[in-house]
C-alpha cells in the first residue's frame, strides 16, 4: 500500500499552517529528544522536518524504531516552528509536520556511507552503490540541471527549424581517432558493428537527403584512455546544417550558450564570442583550449637570447626552437626551495628538461643562469616578459611546438598554485583554423586533426599536393574556461576532394571505397555544402554545476578503467553466447 502524497518534501511553507498533509520520503536524519522525535524527511524536492510527540504512545514507539534511509509515509498537521527553531537555510524551514499516522514502506540497512554532500567517501564505494550516491542532494541537483538543459536545448533547436533525428547505434565504424567499441553480429558470422564514436557520417548523409538542419542529443562511445573530463560513453549535442558557413554555426551556438547560461545560471554571456586562430592560441597560451580567466600570456624571448652567452639558449634558437617565458605578478620573492619544487613538477608533468627563472626586485633583474648572460640581455628578457618590480619570470626553452605545450601546462599550474583564476568569469571562445593534418612521428604518416571529412580552407587547396602540413582546415572548437566543450567543421561535399584527402591520409581508393563507399556514392547524387558541430553535453553540465569530474553529472558513469562497478560490467559471458556469436577467446583473455 502507498499513500498518495498531498505535497512533496520541498513544498510546505507557512501558508500551509494548519493543513492536514501526507508526505512520502526517505529518512535523512533522526533526532530523538526523548519525548519528541524529530526526523528530516527527504525526497527529490527537498527536506521537511516531521515530529512525533508522546501523546500518541503507539505512534511514538513506532517512531523509535525508524532509522535513516527507511522509506515512510506520514499524515499530519503543518505547524509553524517556534521562532528559535526556524531554519532560514531550508525552503521548508518555517514549518514542521506533527505526525498523526505513519506507514513504513521499506526498511533500509545501514548504508555503506552517509547520504550527505561533502563527506570524504572512497570513490569506488560510491560508484559501487551509485543508487545511494545519487540520493545526495548535489548529485540530484546535477541530474536535474542536466534534465532542464536538455529541455532548453530541444526547445532552442526546434524554434530554429532543426529536426531531431535518431541515427543508428549499431553502425559501421566512423573514424574519430579513438578505438571503436565493437558488437559482434550473430546472424552475420564474423562481422561486427561498431558503436558510434559520433554520428558524423549519418548527419552528413542527412544533409544529402535534404534534412537541411539536424540535431540530436546522442550517446557516443570511444574506447580511449580516460581522464576526469572523458568517459567511454558520453553525450553529444550533435548538429549539422546545409548551405551555411562558419559564421552561421558560430552565431547559432553562441545564442544557444547564452540562452542556457541565462536560463539556468542567470548569467549574461557577452556576445559574440572572441575568435582566435589555433596558431595564436598555441603561441599565446600554449594550448588549443586557452583558459582566459587569468591574464598570463606567453612571451617569446628567442630573439633576445639568440646571440646570448648562454649556449643552451643559442643552440635551441639556432635549431628553430623557442625560448619562452611567463610572468607571475608579485611572486619575485618566492624562495629557492619553492622554485626547485615547482621545477620538479614542471619536469615531471611536461617533460621539460629544466626551468629557468628571473626576478625583478627593486629594479634589479636577476636570473638563475645570470652568470652566462650580460646585463643588457637580461634587461631585454625582462622587458619582453613585461616584468614589473616584484615579479617572477619563468622560462622554458626547447623545440617547437612542444615547448609551447609545456608552457601551456606551466601557465595553468602557476595559475592554480597562486590562485590567479577568477572563477566568477565565464569565458567562451572559438578556436579556429586548425591545421588539417598532423604528422605522426611514430607511424610516419598524416592523420586528420579533426576528421577526414573536414574541408580545407579554399585558399590552401593548392598546397594539398606538395605541403599538406601547411593546409589549414575550416575547423573550429568551442572552448569554455580552458575546456573544449565542442568541435566541428565545414565539410567536404565534393567526391574528388574527399578522395584526395583519403589519399593524403594513406587510405587508398580501394580502402576508401570499402570504408566510406556509401558516403562517396551519396556525394555523387547532389550534396549540399554543409557543416556542423558537436557539443560535449557532459562537459557543459560539469562546468555549469562546478563539478570536478564528468562522473558527477552522469547518472551511471564508468570508472577510470572503463568499468561499471555497480553492475560489474564488462563481464564474462556464457560459452554458449560466444559460440552463437562465432567467437572464441584468445588464451590471453581466458582466466587461468
Ligand atoms: P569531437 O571529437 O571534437 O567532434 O567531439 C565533440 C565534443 O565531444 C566532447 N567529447 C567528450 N566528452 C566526454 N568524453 C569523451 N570521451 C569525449 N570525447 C569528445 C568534447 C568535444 O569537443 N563528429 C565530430 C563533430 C563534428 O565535426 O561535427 C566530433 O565528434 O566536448
Amino acid at each position: 500500500m502507498s499513500w498518495l502524497r498531498t505535497h512533496n518534501c520541498g513544498e510546505l511553507s507557512i501558508t500551509n499552517k494548519g493543513d492536514e498533509v501526507v508526505l512520502n520520503g526517505w529518512i535523512a536524519t533522526r533526532r530523538d529528544l526523548g519525548g519528541l522525535i524529530f526526523l528530516d524527511l527527504r525526497d527529490r524536492f527537498g527536506i521537511t522536518q516531521i515530529v512525533f510527540d508522546e501523546t500518541n504512545k503507539k505512534l511514538h514507539e513506532q517512531a523509535e524504531q525508524l532509522r535513516p534511509e527507511y522509506v515512510i509515509g506520514v499524515r499530519g498537521k503543518v505547524l509553524a516552528r517556534g521562532i528559535e527553531t526556524i531554519n532560514p537555510e531550508m525552503k521548508t524551514g518555517e514549518v514542521e509536520v506533527e505526525v498523526s499516522d505513519l506507514i513504513v514502506y521499506s526498511k533500509a540497512e545501514t548504508p555503506p556511507f552517509e547520504i550527505k554532500d561533502d563527506i570524504p567517501t572512497n570513490e569506488e564505494i560510491r560508484l559501487r552503490y551509485r543508487y545511494l550516491d545519487l540520493r545526495r542532494p548535489q548529485l540530484q541537483k546535477n541530474l536535474l540541471l542536466r534534465s532542464e538543459v536538455y529541455h532548453t536545448i530541444r526547445n532552442y533547436y526546434h524554434q530554429k527549424a532543426f529536426a531531431e533525428v535518431e541515427t543508428p547505434v549499431l553502425m559501421r565504424s566512423t573514424p574519430e581517432g579513438a578505438r571503436d567499441y565493437l558488437v559482434p553480429s550473430r546472424v552475420n558470422a564474423g562481422k561486427f558493428f561498431a558503436l558510434p564514436q559520433s554520428p558524423q557520417t549519418y548527419k552528413q548523409l542527412l544533409m544529402v537527403s535534404g534534412m537541411d538542419r539536424y540535431f540530436q542529443i546522442v550517446k557516443c562511445f570511444r574506447d580511449e584512455d580516460l581522464r576526469a573530463d572523458r568517459q567511454p560513453e558520453f553525450t553529444q549535442v550533435d548538429v549539422e546544417m546545409s548551405f551555411v558557413n562558419e559564421d552561421v554555426i558560430y552565431s547559432v551556438h553562441e545564442e544557444l550558450m547564452a540562452t542556457i547560461w541565462k536560463e539556468h545560471l542567470d548569467v549574461d554571456v557577452k556576445l559574440p564570442f572572441p575568435r582566435m586562430t589555433y596558431k595564436e592560441a598555441l603561441e599565446t597560451y600554449g594550448t588549443d583550449k586557452p583558459d582566459l580567466r587569468f591574464d598570463i600570456t606567453i612571451n617569446d624571448l628567442s630573439e633576445d637570447v639568440a646571440e646570448s652567452g648562454f649556449k643552451i639558449f643559442r643552440s635551441i634558437v639556432q635549431k628553430g626552437g623557442r625560448v619562452l617565458s611567463v610572468t607571475i605578478p608579485g611572486q619575485g620573492k618566492l624562495g629557492r626551495g619553492a622554485l626547485d619544487r615547482l621545477t620538479k613538477r614542471v619536469q615531471s608533468q611536461t617533460g621539460a628538461a629544466g626551468m629557468i627563472f628571473m626576478k625583478k626586485i627593486d629594479g634589479e633583474v636577476s636570473c638563475s643562469v645570470g652568470k652566462f648572460l650580460d646585463e643588457d640581455t637580461m634587461k631585454k628578457m625582462a622587458d619582453t616578459s613585461g616584468a614589473k618590480d616584484g615579479d617572477l619570470v619563468l622560462i622554458l626553452a626547447g623545440a617547437a611546438p612542444d615547448v609551447y605545450h609545456q608552457m601551456g601546462t606551466l601557465r595553468l599550474m602557476v595559475a592554480k598554485d597562486f590562485d590567479l583564476i577568477d572563477t566568477t568569469q565565464t569565458r567562451f571562445l572559438w578556436v579556429t583554423e586548425f591545421p588539417l593534418f598532423e604528422w605522426s612521428k611514430e607511424d610516419l604518416r598524416f592523420y586528420s586533426l579533426h576528421h577526414p571529412f573536414t574541408a580545407p580552407k579554399p585558399e590552401d587547396i593548392s598546397l594539398l599536393d606538395d605541403s599538406p602540413e601547411k593546409v589549414n582546415a575550416r575547423a573550429y572548437d568551442l572552448v569554455l574556461n580552458g575546456s573544449e566543450i565542442g568541435g566541428g567543421s565545414i565539410r567536404i561535399h565534393d567526391t574528388l576532394l574527399q578522395q584526395k584527402i583519403f589519399t593524403i591520409l594513406g587510405i587508398n581508393e580501394e580502402e576508401a571505397r570499402h570504408k566510406f563507399g556509401f558516403l562517396l556514392d551519396a556525394f555523387r547524387y547532389g550534396a549540399p555544402p554543409h557543416g556542423g558541430i558537436a557539443l560535449g553535453l557532459d562537459r557543459i553540465i560539469m562546468l555549469m554545476s562546478g563539478s570536478q569530474s564528468l562522473r558527477d553529472v552522469i547518472a551511471f558513469p564508468k570508472n577510470q578503467k572503463a568499468q561499471s562497478l555497480m553492475d560489474n560490467s564488462p563481464s564474462d559471458v556464457d560459452e554458449q553466447q560466444l559460440k552463437e556469436l562465432h567467437i572464441s577467446l584468445r588464451k590471453s583473455a581466458l582466466k587461468p
